[in-house]
């Protein structure tokens, strides 16, 4: 029997470049991810057996989709929520982004210029648990691109949705600028702190 997923709610109170509106539609169309994935992954249920078998590939396909959008979403949301916040200054986050990137800072100013990368996608943050460093990607779309077993340490969601009601087509940089200045680098070290 299949279970299927739970929309997630967030309170993410008022932000800093980013609209309300902005952050309503975010979330329906978060919440659309999550009606889409429990809906294709019924309908697979009813051609598992089938002996054609590319409706299930497309469906197969399609699911990746949608579980991408979902999933990434839902780290998003998390990052926003709580308000801006510092990591703390004697955990393992803070020391580990030091040795690898300097500062915060270091890292803040890689993960702007994945952001920058053309086309609509995911800047992410992962986390090698056996080699014990960060890896920096851009996921395509939201399913293409990830690093295979790596968890996720932070992700800043690229596509136009993000911030073209509020800075416009071409204020990709301003709005990852107010991504950062919104960030509660807590949920990072969360993240980080259950897989080390
Ligand atoms: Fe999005």
């Amino acid at each position: 029997m299949i279970q299927p997923f739970i929309e997630q709610k967030f309170s993410l109170g008022a932000l800093e470049g980013i609209s309300e509106k902005t952050v309503t539609e975010h979330l329906g169309l978060y919440a659309g991810y999550v009606k889409n994935y429990n809906a294709i992954n019924a309908e697979m249920q009813k051609h598992m057996s089938e002996e054609n078998p590319h409706t299930l590939a497309e469906l197969q396909r399609r699911l990746s989709f949608e579980f991408g959008g979902m999933r990434l979403h839902e780290y998003y949301f998390a990052h926003l929520e709580g308000g801006a916040k510092e990591p703390s200054e004697d955990g393992e986050f803070l020391k580990r982004v030091n040795a690898q990137f300097t500062s915060p800072e270091g890292l803040k100013k890689l993960m702007k210029n994945i952001a920058l990368m053309r086309g609509p996608g995911w800047a992410i943050l992962y986390y090698d648990p056996k080699s014990g460093q960060f890896l920096t990607g851009f996921s395509g779309e939201q399913h293409v691109g990830h690093f295979v077993t790596l968890p996720i340490i932070l992700a800043i969601d690229v596509w136009e949705h993000a911030y073209i009601l509020d800075q416009g087509a071409q204020g990709k940089g301003k709005y990852v600028d107010a991504f950062f200045q919104n960030l509660n680098w807590q949920t990072c070290e969360e993240n980080l702190n259950k897989v080390i």
